[in-house]
């Protein structure tokens, strides 16, 4: 298992220290682990003046799989985009083809008082959020009008939403079997052609219910009635919002993971969250989402779905026992930094 460590900024080093550390602790010496830390973001700048230096790139494209912290620098406000640190992980996704971008909202029923929303309204929350991850307004090369359709596809074209439509389709019959598609048809082009497109692609997947909600009121929907999504499924930006939004409704974004697919098993794994240069260094950020995105990469690239239960069983152990980072503490528990929630973590392991 030849494993590719981008730390990158911010909290993504400490954060990813602990999701190593789990993945010692699950996988024991069972298994040959070979890991290969390299510089990404503003320590790819720092190490080699190039936020994703050929070396980490080469290093990503020869690895099973890549777990990423978090790349972006508070300097990177003050560039434009395509200059900024975490430019680096959008060049990472579209060099490797990672296309398929799954974030799912899971509600920990023991963080339930963490969530703003109400309990009824996200107590037994469980759904997938499934973004394409290249296209859409996102940078990238200017496209046109598509021949056949007539269609603007400055920002998708047919295969592309074709090939994500499949995957939440496939994603869907392992689940409840209920797809979402989420556009903005009645004012985008490329949303006209991403909803017909889906249409098709459902036709397919008989056993799959397929609806489609525009972007806003999904927005609305995701906090009055959440519970009522299984698979979302949805482009590049409106994905990227919304799962900051469903991140929330499981109590923090610190318990988000996250997994980025192409064809094959290679994916790459991190927190939805950011780099979160305020709280840096500090030993106060929550290292769940690392730890539930090696999970995630345990599951999807290495079919290892024991060792990934086993992991999300030990998180939800560390949390019934009481222990919280800053960002879901509540009274009655007990704050712990990133460094021993890791810590408790890995030694669950053996207990669950
Ligand atoms: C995410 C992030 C990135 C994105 C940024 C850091 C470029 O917000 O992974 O959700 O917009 O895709
Ligand atoms: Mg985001």
């Amino acid at each position: 298992m030849k494993i590719a460590v981008l730390p990158g900024d911010g909290i993504g080093k400490e954060v990813t220290s602990q999701g190593v550390k789990v993945l010692r602790a699950v996988l024991g010496d069972a298994h040959a682990l070979e890991l290969h830390e390299a510089p990404i973001g503003g320590a790819g700048f720092d190490a080699a003046g190039d936020s994703l230096p050929p070396a980490t790139l080469e290093l990503a494209r020869q690895s099973d799989a890549i777990l990423h912290g978090a790349s972006g620098v508070a300097e990177d406000e003050k560039r434009l985009p395509q200059q900024a640190a975490g430019f680096a992980l959008l060049r990472l996704r579209k060099a490797l083809n990672l296309f398929a971008n799954l974030r799912p909202a899971f509600m920990f029923p023991e963080l339930i008082g963490s969530s703003t929303l109400k309990r009824e309204v996200v107590d037994g929350l469980d759904l997938l959020i499934l973004r394409e991850l290249n296209g859409d307004v996102y940078y990238g090369e200017p496209r046109g009008i598509d021949a056949s359709s007539g269609f603007n596809t400055m920002r998708y074209t047919e295969p592309e939403v074709e090939r994500i439509g499949r995957v939440a389709f496939q994603l869907a019959r392992q689940r409840r079997k209920k797809v979402c598609s989420v556009d903005k048809a009645n004012v985008l082009e490329t949303s006209a052609l991403w909803r017909q497109v889906m249409i098709r692609v459902g036709r397919d997947y008989p056993d799959v219910e397929l609806s489609h909600m525009l972007v806003d009121a999904a927005a609305m929907m995701l906090v009055r009635n959440p519970k009522q999504f299984d698979v979302m499924v949805t482009g590049n930006i409106f994905g990227d919002i919304l799962s900051d939004e469903a991140g929330m409704l499981t109590g923090s974004i610190g318990m988000l993971p996250s997994a980025s697919l192409g064809d094959d098993k290679k994916g790459l794994y991190e927190p939805v969250h950011g780099s979160a240069p305020d709280i840096a260094g500090k030993d106060i950020a929550n290292p769940l989402a690392s730890i539930l995105s090696v999970a995630m990469m345990l599951r999807y690239s290495f079919d290892l779905e024991e060792h990934a239960l086993r992991i999300e069983r030990a998180v939800r152990e560390v949390l019934r026992k009481g222990l919280r980072t800053a960002d879901i503490v509540e009274p009655g528990t007990r704050r712990v930094g990133t460094e021993e929630m890791g810590e408790a973590v890995a030694v669950a392991i053996s207990q669950v």
